[in-house]
């Protein structure tokens, strides 16, 4: 399966939830691909600084279209759970991406601006979907949350009338433990005893469920 994160605007934690994703499905023993697909290539250097003995997954970066077309479906052939980082904002790769991956996942920040650049990528969905017979799968989940805001309200009832691409229950809080991460060679997964691990353990089984895969 090919799960892609997918944005119009950076700074959502697509690569965080990229590389964490990874480590999840490495947990539960599959074999797992990550591709970068962001030029910056964030999780691709985050993966590389892992400490030895944390579990990583092959690592590709295709950040031209063609070449993500060309390869992702042998890299899919590959591994049980191919992960893709998607850029944001580089129109054509999003689209090659939309064209390939079975589920999409659009991480949104509580930001009016954020929610307002959602629209964008839940249309973008839409016009893949007509292309491939209703696929790909996709849902929206908000990220960097912080408690009981006004913004937060907002967001949750923007993003929660898109009954096509339906908004996951989990949301993901704002921590200085998920900022910390990156970067220290390590996953939240890897550190004993974190909410922020908990929280994003809770996603992944919710989108299981959602998706139907039934392996949470
Ligand atoms: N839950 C979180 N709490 C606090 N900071 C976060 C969280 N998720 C991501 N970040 C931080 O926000 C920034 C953007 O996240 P990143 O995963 O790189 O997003 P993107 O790949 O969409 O640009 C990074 O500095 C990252 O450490
Ligand atoms: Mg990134």
């Amino acid at each position: 399966m090919i799960t892609a994160f997918l944005n119009l605007k950076g700074g959502c934690g697509k690569s965080t939830s990229a590389v964490h994703l990874c480590r999840y499905l490495l947990d539960k023993g599959e074999k797992v691909a990550l591709v970068d697909a962001d030029g910056q290539a964030t999780s691709l250097a985050w993966v590389g600084n892992l400490d030895e003995g944390i579990k990583k997954p092959a690592v590709f970066r295709l950040i031209e279209p063609d070449p993500l077309m060309d390869q992702l479906p042998t890299i899919a052939q590959g591994h049980d759970e191919v992960v893709v980082d998607g850029a944001g904002g580089l129109a054509e790769v999003q689209r090659a991406i939309l064209l390939l991956a079975d589920v999409v996942l659009i991480p949104v920040q509580p930001s009016t601006p954020d929610v307002f650049a959602s629209a964008e990528a839940i249309k973008a969905v839409r016009r893949a979907r007509q292309i491939r017979s209703g696929a790909p799968k996709a849902f929206s989940f908000l990220t960097r949350v912080v408690p009981k805001t006004l913004l937060l309200n907002e967001a949750r009832e923007t993003l929660g009338e898109y009954t096509d691409v339906p908004l996951l229950k989990t949301e993901i809080h704002q921590r200085q433990v998920a900022a910390d991460v990156m970067g220290q060679g390590t996953t939240l997964f890897d550190l004993k005893g974190n909410r922020a691990a908990t929280e994003l353990a809770r996603q992944y089984r919710e989108l299981f469920e959602e998706v139907g895969y039934g392996r949470a």
